[in-house]
């Protein structure tokens, strides 16, 4: 082939013509996929992503304008960042809450709005446990002990997560079965808040994650020692939680597939935990994340370094995954999705960087996919 004649829309030129291929005039990220009654236009998710800009837990107009560009954008799955079921669950002050009305509905307006864009709606529930109670990031990021204006922190064992870090109180039965609890008033006001889909946060060494771990858990009573103790925690806040959710709608979990530490959490325990999950039909998808339970843990990231997990979790335990870490180009994305590794391509930082990430794929894909009506005339590159 003539290298200086145009490519044909869907044929694509590699450095060499060995390297010529076909594309796919209909991508699979592009393709609709279904969670129970809620459909998403396209398989791409604008992760959760913490903003620390809140406060007491409400949103504002970042928020706003945070998820609804991103909605605007055209992903498929709009997530609100890691929003916190009581005020000590809170990594540092400016982050999200909700766990009263007023909370509630200012992120009725947010929902409303990623939805009018087409986005499916979600929310991301969390508890930062031993991790809470830190200073923002662009503020050192460091812990705050209660005296110098923190707050007391909780965990399923007194072990802090970090040199520097408070000695967090162990959760005694009460305490678990209180958050819990939280968890699923958190869940009622999402749904009447409007959103479509929940996300449970049981990953990157926060509450849950943190029962998960034997790092983390060194309980003797049944919510540590074995798989099924350390899982029962999750366990117990997916019931409470679809006990306030609604049946046509999804509720995914994100796990950290791997502490990345010997002894740690690993890929066979999350396999395992997709099998529970899968068997209970209350979990619908597994977003499959890893690390950030121990700050010694030894990872090797790369491109995609995650699509492992979500590919081995899909595969062996027959429940949708959500791959995330390190995906920001369009081919590497449409190859997760069109190889089978997972059913969602999750991305934070590739769209805080481009928040029309979507649109620009859809380009490099030589896909068509509708502009905001208000935005068409800007679709001429
Ligand atoms: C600014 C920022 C905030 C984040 N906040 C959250 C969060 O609220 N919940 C969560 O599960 N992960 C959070 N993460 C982690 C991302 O969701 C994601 O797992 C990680 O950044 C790797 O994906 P990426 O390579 O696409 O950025 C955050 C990441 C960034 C960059």
């Amino acid at each position: 082939m003539d290298t200086k004649t145009p490519a044909s829309p869907n044929v694509v030129q590699g450095e060499s013509e060995r390297k010529v291929f076909q594309r796919d005039p209909n991508p699979h990220i592009f393709r609709p996929i279904s969670f129970r009654s809620v459909t998403a236009r396209n398989r791409i998710v604008c992760s959760p992503m913490c903003q620390y800009s809140a406060t007491d837990g409400a949103p504002n107009d970042w928020h706003f304008q945070h998820l609804a560009a991103r909605a605007v954008g055209g992903a498929g799955i709009v997530f609100a960042e890691m929003t916190n079921v009581e005020p000590r669950g809170r990594i540092s002050a400016g982050c999200l809450g909700l766990w009263n009305d007023d909370q509630r509905d200012a992120f009725a307006r947010i929902a409303r709005f990623v939805k009018a864009q087409g986005a499916v709606a979600g929310i991301q529930l969390a508890h930062a446990g031993r991790k809470a109670s830190t200073a923002r990031p662009w503020e050192g990021g460091k812990p705050i002990l209660p005296e110098n204006g923190g707050w007391q922190i909780v965990a399923p064992s007194p072990i802090p997560f970090s040199e520097g870090y408070q000695v967090p109180q162990e959760m005694d039965e009460k305490a678990i079965a209180a958050t819990v609890a939280k968890f699923a008033a958190s869940a009622r006001r999402a749904r009447e808040a409007g959103f479509d889909v929940i996300e449970l946060h049981g990953a990157h060494g926060y509450l849950i994650s943190s029962f998960l771990s034997p790092i983390s858990n060194s309980r003797t009573d049944r919510y540590g020692g074995g798989f099924e103790n350390r899982a029962r925690f999750l366990l117990e806040v997916v019931d409470a939680v679809r006990s306030e959710w609604p049946d046509e709608k999804p509720l995914f979990v994100r796990i950290s597939c791997t502490d990345w530490m010997e002894g740690g959490w690993d890929l066979e325990s999350s396999v395992k935990l997709a099998q529970v999950l899968k068997a209970g039909g209350k979990v619908d998808l597994m977003d499959c994340s890893s690390g950030g339970v121990d700050p010694r843990q030894k990872v090797n990231i790369h491109p995609g370094y995650q699509v492992p997990f979500a590919a081995a979790v899909r595969g062996r335990a027959g429940i949708g995954t959500g791959a995330i870490g390190l995906i920001y180009s369009p081919d590497m994305a449409e190859q997760i999705i069109a190889s089978g590794q997972a059913d969602l391509v999750v991305m934070a930082r590739a769209m805080l960087n481009d928040p029309y990430w979507p649109l620009h794929a859809a380009k490099a894909l030589r896909a068509k996919i509708p502009w905001p009506k208000q935005y068409e005339r800007g679709d001429i590159f």
